[in-house]
């Protein structure tokens, strides 16, 4: 998750509009409405446009968590776990100061994926109460659109419970018959001990450390870098 891409490396650059594959369930939104899509053709057997289907990404669940795009009235719930030190510690963004920042944070990197060739970025939702309580989504495709790099943030009153792990085996299965990603990869500072043990649990392979530059400021850092086949 961020408040910008966690990565600039690379853009949506192929075509997302792969289908389902053959004998699998078909993940095709309901909603084929392009309308104020002139400029983005609509497939002529899905309906859907490319900057359609990134935005109308299939809605992910189980008995516990919701995932859907993230909207503008997510920001009281973002600002909560963006504003928690220690949630942040190991982001390239953060710590929120205010709703404000949230809302221009939202407006700016998350409900504009879409229009730069990114899939729309998943808000988790607690069912029990409606809370947003993260975001677990692909904040970077590879140039030929084969590989998606995955990312997650988690309020700090549900971690250990197994919720991102659950959530990022959602968003790759979602990535590999959605998006036809055939692999799916994952980076993060060599302090973060949480986030390399869900790779490890998910069956990631870590390829150790690579240089890796972020969007926000331009800046570089040295990262651990997994990667998971889908073939
Ligand atoms: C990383 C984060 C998303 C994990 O979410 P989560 O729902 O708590 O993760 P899960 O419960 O699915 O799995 C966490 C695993 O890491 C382990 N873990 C947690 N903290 C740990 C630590 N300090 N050292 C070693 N292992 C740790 C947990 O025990 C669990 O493993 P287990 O199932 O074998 O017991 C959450 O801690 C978070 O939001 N951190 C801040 C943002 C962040 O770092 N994002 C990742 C950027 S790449």
């Amino acid at each position: 998750m961020s408040k910008a891409p966690l990565s600039g490396r690379r853009r949506y650059g192929g075509t997302a509009d792969k289908g389902s594959r053959p004998g699998e369930e078909s993940y095709l939104p309901k909603n084929t409405s392009t309308a104020g899509e002139s400029a983005d053709s609509p497939d002529a057997t899905t309906g859907y446009s490319p900057i359609n289907r990134l935005r109308n990404v299939p809605i992910l669940e189980d008995d516990l968590i919701l995932l859907r795009p993230v909207k503008a009235s997510d920001a009281d719930d973002m600002f909560e776990y963006g504003s928690d030190i220690k949630v942040v510690k190991y982001l390239p963004w953060g710590p929120y100061r205010s709703i404000e920042e949230v809302r221009e944070g939202i407006e700016k990197f998350f409900l504009t994926r879409p229009e730069q060739g990114l899939p729309a970025a998943y808000a988790i939702v607690w069912k029990q109460t409606g809370k947003m309580i993260g975001t677990c989504d692909f904040h970077s495709v590879s140039e030929d659109g084969n590989s998606g790099g995955i990312g997650f943030v988690l309020n700090r009153g549900f971690w250990n419970q197994g919720i991102i792990t659950k959530a990022a085996k959602m968003l790759i299965d979602m990535g590999r018959r959605y998006l036809g990603f055939s692999k799916i990869t994952l980076d993060h500072v060599p302090a973060n001990a949480a986030a390399a043990r869900i790779a490890e649990k998910l069956g990631f392979r870590n390829l150790g450390l690579r240089e890796h530059r972020f969007m926000v400021g331009q800046k570089t850092e040295q990262m651990v870098h997994h990667e998971l086949n889908l073939t």
